[in-house]
């Protein structure tokens, strides 16, 4: 199955492609992109697993290839390693022509980004995501960005890619914990935005194996999601891209607490869209029902929802967040399955509901 979502903004348009055909991929790339020298950016997992069949495939399509690899995990998403990037890329004489390419999980798309964004003022880039979370949410919508010691993201850019291709082939190599790491950034865009994308999950979430026509329609929904938000709100200026950090408020908090090494993103996206709808529900925002509907899907994933947070350190990272604005806590809560509405929440709400939260 081939699908083909078109990203249109204001003074770019690229397109994802969702197929395991290179020779789609191909014809598509010789549209967009005039070079003939590419740097592929990988970490050391996707070297051993499908760095060469990649290069390979780009030297069999008559290209110049390049590669860096750095190590893998948040960790190495730092200015140590863009630094290398640079100098690196210098050295493998990568000019203003050539384009970068991102072939990772959101870790590589989101440094390879800003590298791409920031190397000679900025070069072509081309998303190749190999985890689910990369494929449904981070390639899409041109955030980049490194962690400094005292913060996750915080030096990046906006830049948009010229390409990304979506090739659920990589996934069969990708281990279950991260599989499931991506499926609730997926179900995050049913319970925002679709109430019969919900009723398909849950269905599709009875059965033990998803097949790879199920796989390829999930991410295209997300994508598609994804790129209709980012049309119209690129730069989070109007507020509409906000609704897609349902359950991070809590989520960044709960990393930050946990110094990054104990939840997956998407397992602490989890956890804190419960926590919302739990004060969705004790801000008489939602029903009971939408409430237990939210927790529902998150038990049939088999997602571990245990949670002791700090109710005081919770909430003083929380204003501490990127999402809080004057000292008030912005929060994504949920109306119904399919809705969701941006508020800022008093501090007194919040640290009850944190308070109650951590019997969960
Ligand atoms: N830019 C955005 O809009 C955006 C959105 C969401 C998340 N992010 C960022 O994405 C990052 C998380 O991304 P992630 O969850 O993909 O993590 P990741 O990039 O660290 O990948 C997870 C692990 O899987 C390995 N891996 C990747 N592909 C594989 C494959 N096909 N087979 C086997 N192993 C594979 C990686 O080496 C790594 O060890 C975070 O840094 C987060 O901030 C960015």
């Amino acid at each position: 199955m081939k699908k083909t979502i078109t990203v249109r903004l204001k003074k770019h348009k690229y397109n994802i492609i969702i197929s395991p055909s290179t020779k789609t991929f191909f014809s598509s790339l010789r549209k967009q992109i005039k070079t003939k020298t590419f740097f592929i950016i990988s970490d050391k997992n996707i070297e051993k697993l499908h760095l060469k069949s990649l290069v390979n495939l780009f030297k069999q399509y008559g290209y110049n290839v390049h590669t860096a690899v750095i190590s893998y995990g948040e960790k190495s998403k730092n200015i140590k390693n863009l630094s290398y990037l640079y100098n690196k890329a210098l050295e493998l004489g990568i000019d203003r022509k050539s384009c970068a390419i991102a072939f990772g999980g959101g870790v590589i798309g989101d440094i390879a980004g800003f590298f791409a964004a920031t190397y000679m003022r900025g070069i072509d880039f081309i998303q190749i995501p190999t985890t689910l979370l990369a494929m449904t949410d981070s390639c899409v919508g041109g955030k980049t960005a490194i962690n400094v010691t005292k913060g996750k993201n915080i030096a990046g850019a906006f830049y948009q890619p010229n390409l990304v291709w979506i090739n659920t082939f990589f996934l069969e190599s990708l281990p279950q914990r991260q599989i499931k790491n991506g499926l609730a950034e997926i179900i995050k865009y049913a319970f925002i935005f679709d109430k019969k994308f919900y009723n398909y999950l849950a269905d599709l979430f009875e059965n033990e194996i998803i097949s790879s026509n199920d796989l390829d329609y999930i991410i295209y929904k997300s994508c598609f999601y994804k790129a209709e938000i980012v049309e119209k709100d690129e730069r989070e200026t109007i507020g509409l891209r906000a609704v897609l950090n349902f359950g991070h408020t809590y989520a960044h908090c709960l990393e930050t607490a946990t110094n990054y090494n104990r939840f997956l993103h998407g397992e602490a996206v989890a956890i804190g869209m419960l926590f919302a709808a739990r004060l969705s529900l004790e801000l008489k925002i939602c029903k009971r029902e939408v409430y237990y509907k939210v927790k529902n899907m998150l038990n049939i994933t088999a997602f571990n929802l245990d949670t002791k947070n700090k109710p005081i350190k919770f909430l003083s990272l929380m204003k501490k967040d990127k999402k809080s604005v004057d000292g008030n806590i912005n929060f994504v809560l949920i109306k119904d399955i399919g809705e969701v509405i941006n508020k800022q929440v008093a501090d007194k709400m919040v640290l009850n509901v944190l308070k109650k939260f951590r019997s969960i």
